[in-house]
């Protein structure tokens, strides 16, 4: 036996075995803790609790790192493409020339959607978010295509895998175009992932759309950035519905409506509203960042704070630079740019923000670039279910390929009343 931990119980010592991971991290195994003691583990919000061995993304939460299969994040976001990564993620290795054609003419061919799938948004109300259009679109999904969803046969999780991901960016962009009463855009087969779905999203059939390359590279890098980040709620979302052996589409579904909260994904879309608020509300920073202190619940500095990263978010270094030359390019002057730096600026020199940790995230300046080419805010959370997409099917795939697979199912303390008799209505 390697390296174990102690634990005394009731007078009763217990030797846990402690797995390794590649990069030095140590857990304690503690399947057999129940079974010998009768005893639980409780770690409410799983801060500490590992459910998964994992190969796909390391993060070092205090270094700043950020590997895709031991890739730093910084060179997949200077040298590499999304479709690029979505392979690296989803097969574990970047594809050669051949490969990275095939895969990439697969996706392209599958962007189309089932015509009397149209129909589907039309039986949503105009305003309604895209995340629920999104979610309830890819749960329909298993409804277009109920003869491949087995998640143990290769070939139905081949093709389901390709089918995703080419029309997520189709369902993406009809759920914008149907919240502004615009007509649906076909697919083109000519233009890029992200070239076609700029084109969907923001063509129309009045004119020809030519894709700004300056905007296509944005998106293709913010895409790349969000492609995964290890167990965080909404990919444990996807491994505890997936875990029941329903199929992709449905486990997916269910991240995509995890993502959505404020506390996750969903705060991209905050923060813009948050800078638009103090822009208009002609606040200072410095007066915002002193509501956030005190608690004040409408006034939490959405995009800062993080359960893993303690010292920066490299995702976050990146797309602040990208935001700078980005607007520069387009020659946009951005009041909500100065509006996040001057937030910034004041928090990172903040006791509060200092001793709690908090610095922004990925979250923090991305809809900034969004906002900056058209994106409106309530989309912005639809982009990042957009890039996180190949994270999510790689962990769903890696779990299905797990040794130590089982159905999710944790416990817990009951606090409630003890037995209690039944007292009939006319008594009560
Ligand atoms: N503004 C003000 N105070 C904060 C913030 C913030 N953004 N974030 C955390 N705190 C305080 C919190 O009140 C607590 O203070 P105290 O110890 O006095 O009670 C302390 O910092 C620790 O925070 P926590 O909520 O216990 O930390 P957590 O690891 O449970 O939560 C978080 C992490 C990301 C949910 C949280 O920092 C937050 O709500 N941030 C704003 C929302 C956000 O930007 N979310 C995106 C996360 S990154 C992308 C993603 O995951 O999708």
């Amino acid at each position: 036996m390697g390296e174990t931990a102690e634990l005394r119980v009731d007078g009763k010592l217990l030797e846990l075995p402690i797995i390794e991971g590649s990069e030095g991290e140590r857990a304690i195994d503690i399947r057999k803790l129940r079974g010998q003691t009768g005893i639980v583990t409780f770690d409410p919000g799983y801060a500490n609790t590992g459910a998964c061995r994992s190969d796909i993304t390391f993060i070092d939460g205090d270094k700043g790192i950020l590997r895709y299969r031991g890739i730093p994040i910084e060179e997949l976001a200077e040298k590499s493409n999304f479709l690029e990564v979505a392979h690296l993620v989803l097969f574990g290795r970047l594809p050669n020339r051949e490969e990275f054609d095939n895969f990439t003419s697969s996706i392209t061919r599958h962007t189309m959607i089932h015509e009397d799938f149209k129909r589907f948004f039309g039986a949503l109300p105009k305003d309604a978010h895209p995340m629920a259009a999104t979610s309830a679109a890819i749960g329909a999904l298993s409804a277009f295509y109920s003869d491949s969803l087995d998640p143990r046969d290769q070939r139905h999780i081949e093709i389901s895998v390709h089918r995703l991901i080419a029309k997520m960016i189709t369902i993406t962009a009809y759920a914008y175009k149907h919240s502004v009463g615009q007509p649906f855009m076909y697919p083109r087969n000519d233009l890029s992932y992200v070239g076609n779905f700029l084109h969907m999203m923001f063509g129309t059939p009045c004119e020809e759309f030519e894709v700004n390359p300056v905007i296509e590279k944005a998106m293709d890098l913010l895409l790349i950035l969000h492609v995964d980040h290890e167990q965080n709620c909404s990919t444990s979302t996807v491994r505890l519905v997936g875990s029941s052996k329903v199929n992709l589409f449905a486990a997916i579904s269910a991240g995509i409506n995890a993502l959505w909260g404020p506390s996750h994904g969903g705060a991209n879309q905050e923060v813009i509203e948050m800078l638009a608020a103090i822009r208009d509300q002609g606040l200072s920073a410095k007066e915002f960042v002193e509501r956030a202190k005190a608690g004040d619940p409408s006034a939490r500095l959405m995009g800062f704070g993080h359960r893993i990263y303690k010292n920066f978010d490299p995702r976050m270094k990146i797309i602040k630079k990208a935001c700078d030359e980005v607007l520069t390019q387009l020659g946009i002057h951005s009041k909500l740019l100065e509006i996040a730096k001057e937030l910034e600026e004041i928090a990172l020199k903040d006791d509060y923000f200092v001793d709690r940790k908090l610095y922004p995230n990925v979250d923090f300046y991305s809809g900034v670039i969004y906002n900056a080419i058209g994106t409106p805010s309530n989309m912005f959370t639809a982009l990042f279910a957009l890039g996180r997409l190949p994270g999510w099917i790689a962990q769903w795939l890696e779990m299905h390929q797990d040794e130590d697979f089982k159905i999710g199912r944790p416990r817990q303390v009951y606090t409630g009343p003890t037995r209690n008799p039944y007292v009939p209505l006319d008594k009560r």
